[in-house]
């Protein structure tokens, strides 16, 4: 088979930079070992989110010049909601400035005290918006999902009769709705099938249950249905979509993934009485129902970019690319997710770091020792992002301990996915050299982003 290329070429460029190893030590020392608060320069290969770090096309960028900036009803507003239309078929859409003030406004909205939110997997900050209105929000992955190293090909989806039974238990009336995370970005980067899509929408029928979709990464997953479910290599990825949001009531989504967007995200569902009050809200804390705290040159962006992101070309090159990179760490016997994830790949920090125990976060301890190595720098997704404490201060981990490398989309050659591969490599042969780390500091919700950490010492 010939080699799968690139299928853009590059107009425009910026420079990395480089920084020796002893200056990356001290630099993490000084960041207290939490990657998010390094300065980005001193950053080589920036592996922390594929969120709003995509490369925009040139019709993106001649698109930005033609955005139209009235307050109210402005045409760009128009072209946005068209391009969303065209893919969900809801009639209400609500632009917001990303997709964690779509999750506010519909929480805020739904949730409260004595709710439930249930959910293939919730998003640390979709979690985080739930439990601040009161509600808890609760996971049921499939039983594949939760082994990283098992391959199967759709790890992201709900295990239907944990459904049922959360359901009976809690009650249909205290579920404001389901959300299907699509692909599941805490899980590996797994995508859900239609047919689980299918079951979970029966479930929630038969219970009077609205169903959203956590649509971030929605091609990608549709691209990975094509691939891999009977019946659907011959449809092309803008059908799939559109069944996949024809069995959703609603959807949530960050534009700053599959649209190309360095901001951006909206609300779409068919309750017109839901977008109302969705919309007076909006009003209140994002802007005009038109532009939804974005300026007409993000909706004209979008736009462009929800088109884009469909091009099959475009995500042959994209899922195969996150593949040559999860392959690569495979041969060197590097523990990782498998199969390989839509936009990421993720390590598994306790089979990699057996030496460190998880009240040790083994994965941030990874972290570290990726950006020492080689300006890596990556997230950790396991305790240190969803551990909570029980009554006596101990940690409750979480399922997994995972690094995840995030691809930026269209930003990285090859050759840096190489460089990549082979630092990764390299820690991974001097593993038993790297220490765990205790918390000093520690918000209350979402602590990952500006925790301090130390090393362990003894
Ligand atoms: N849902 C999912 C599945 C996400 O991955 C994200 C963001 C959000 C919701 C929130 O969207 O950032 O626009 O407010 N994920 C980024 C990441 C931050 O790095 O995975 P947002």
């Amino acid at each position: 088979m010939q080699t799968i290329i690139e299928p853009f070429r590059i107009k425009s460029v910026e420079p990395i930079w480089f920084t020796t190893k002893e200056q990356r030590i001290s630099t993490l020392e000084k960041a207290f070992y939490n990657p998010f608060l390094i300065h980005a320069d001193d950053v080589l290969i920036d592996l922390l989110t594929d969120s709003g770090t995509s490369a925009m096309s040139s019709n993106q960028w001649a698109g930005v010049m033609k955005g139209d900036e009235s307050y109210a009803g402005s045409p760009s507003y128009y072209t946005f909601k068209k391009a969303v239309q065209d893919i969900t078929h809801m009639p209400e859409v609500i632009p917001t400035h990303q997709g964690r003030a779509a999750e506010k406004i519909l929480f805020s909205i739904l949730g409260g005290k004595g709710k439930y939110f249930v959910s293939n997997t919730l998003f640390d900050t979709t979690r985080a918006n739930i439990e601040f209105s009161g509600a808890e929000g609760i996971d049921l992955l499939c039983d594949e999902g939760k082994h990283p190293s098992i391959p199967a090909p759709f790890k992201g989806n709900m295990d239907i009769d944990a459904l049922k039974k959360v359901i009976a238990e809690k009650g249909a009336a205290n579920i404001p709705l389901c959300i299907l995370t699509i692909t599941n970005n805490s899980g590996g980067g797994q995508p859900v099938s239609m047919k689980n899509i299918r079951e979970v929408k029966q479930v929630c029928k038969e219970n009077n249950i609205p169903l959203f979709i956590d649509a971030c990464r929605f091609a990608e997953n549709s691209y990975f249905i094509k691939l891999r479910e009977e019946g659907y290599a011959i449809k092309s990825v803008r059908e799939i979509a559109n069944e996949i949001f024809s069995y959703a009531d609603g959807c949530t989504m960050s534009a700053k993934k599959d649209a190309f967007a360095n901001i951006g995200g909206f609300l779409a569902m068919n309750d017109k009485e839901l977008a109302t009050k969705c919309r007076n809200l909006l009003i209140i804390t994002e802007g005009f129902p038109t532009y939804g705290g974005l300026a007409g040159r993000d909706l004209e962006a979008i736009a462009i970019g929800l088109n884009e992101v469909m091009d099959e070309h475009y995500l042959q090159y994209r899922i195969r690319s996150i593949e040559y990179l999860t392959n690569k760490l495979v041969d060197a016997g590097v523990p990782v997710m498998q199969p390989a994830g839509g936009h990421a790949v993720y390590i598994d920090a306790k089979e990699f770091l057996p030496h460190i125990p998880v009240k040790q976060y083994p994965g941030q301890a990874l972290v570290g020792a990726l950006y020492t190595e080689g300006g890596i720098r990556s997230v950790e997704i396991g305790s240190l992002m969803f551990g909570k404490y029980d009554d006596n201060k101990k940690l409750i981990p979480a399922h997994m301990e995972l690094v995840r490398l995030a691809i930026p989309r269209r930003v990285y050659t090859q050759s840096h996915i190489d460089y990549v591969a082979e630092v990764i490599i390299e820690v991974f042969n001097n593993r038993y050299n790297i220490k765990g780390l205790s918390i000093i500091e520690e918000a209350s919700m979402l602590r990952h982003f500006t925790v301090k950490l130390k090393p362990v010492t003894e």
